[in-house]
C-alpha cells in the first residue's frame, strides 16, 4: 500500500500543482493539523514562497514543526490560535487559500465569518480551495451533516466567490489515503 510519505513527495505535489498551487505563491492552509498538505505545498512553492498554517491544535503543530525540521524547510509559518476567525494579515496577501476537511468544525455563522476573512485576505482572482468532506453523501459529520454539496458552494459563493471547478484524486485524509473531490473557487471583482 503506498504510504502518506511517499504522497507528500510526488502524487501530493502533482495534485497540488493540478488545484493551482505554484512556485513561490503564498499560501494559507487553514485548519492543516500536523501537515500533510502544508508539506508538500512547503515543497512546491520553494524558498521564494510560502506557506501559512494555522490551526488550534497545538500537539497536532508541534507534530508539523518536527516534520518541517527534517526535511528542512524554511518556508512554512506555523499560527497556533484558539480558534479565532479574524486574522493580523494584510489585505488581498495570499495567492491561495485552502479549507480541507475543517469546514464540518464550525457552524453556519462561523463559516461565514471566515469565507469573508478569507475573501479579504487573497488576492483578486485568487484561488479558495475546499475538501468538502462531511456532507451529505461523504461522511456526514458535525456541522456539516446536513449540508448537501450545493447548499455548500452556494453559501461560500454568497459572500463573494465564484465556483469553478471539481477536481478529483488521491487525496490525504485523517493520515491515510483515500479518493476524493476537491471544489475551487474564485475571488472575483
Ligand atoms: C480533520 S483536520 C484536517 C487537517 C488537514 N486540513 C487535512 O486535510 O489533512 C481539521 C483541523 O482543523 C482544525 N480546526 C478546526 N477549527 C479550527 C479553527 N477555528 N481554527 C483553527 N483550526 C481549526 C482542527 O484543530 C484540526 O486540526
Amino acid at each position: 500500500m503506498k504510504k502518506l510519505s511517499d504522497w507528500e513527495k510526488k502524487t501530493g505535489i502533482d495534485f497540488l500543482k493540478k488545484i493551482g498551487i505554484k512556485k513561490s505563491y503564498k499560501v494559507l492552509d487553514f485548519g492543516c493539523n500536523n501537515g500533510n498538505y502544508t508539506i508538500p505545498i512547503s515543497t512546491l512553492v520553494e524558498k521564494g514562497g510560502i506557506v501559512f498554517a494555522i490551526d488550534e491544535n497545538k500537539s497536532a503543530l508541534n507534530e508539523l514543526q518536527k516534520k518541517s525540521k527534517l526535511i528542512k524547510s524554511d518556508n512554512i509559518k506555523i499560527i497556533h490560535t484558539n480558534g479565532e476567525l479574524y486574522y493580523n494579515i494584510a489585505d488581498d496577501f495570499f495567492d491561495f487559500v485552502m479549507f480541507y476537511d475543517v469546514l464540518h468544525y464550525l457552524k453556519l455563522q462561523q463559516r461565514t465569518i471566515l469565507y469573508k476573512e478569507i475573501f479579504r485576505v487573497l488576492k483578486s482572482n485568487a484561488i479558495l480551495s475546499v475538501h468538502p468532506k462531511h456532507i451529505i453523501g461523504n461522511f456526514p459529520l458535525n456541522e456539516l451533516q446536513n449540508v448537501k454539496l450545493d447548499e455548500l458552494i452556494s453559501e461560500i459563493e454568497d459572500v463573494g466567490f465564484k465556483y469553478n471547478e471539481k477536481i478529483c484524486s488521491e487525496l490525504s485524509h485523517d493520515n491515510h489515503l483515500e479518493n476524493g473531490c476537491i471544489i475551487n473557487f474564485v475571488k472575483q471583482y
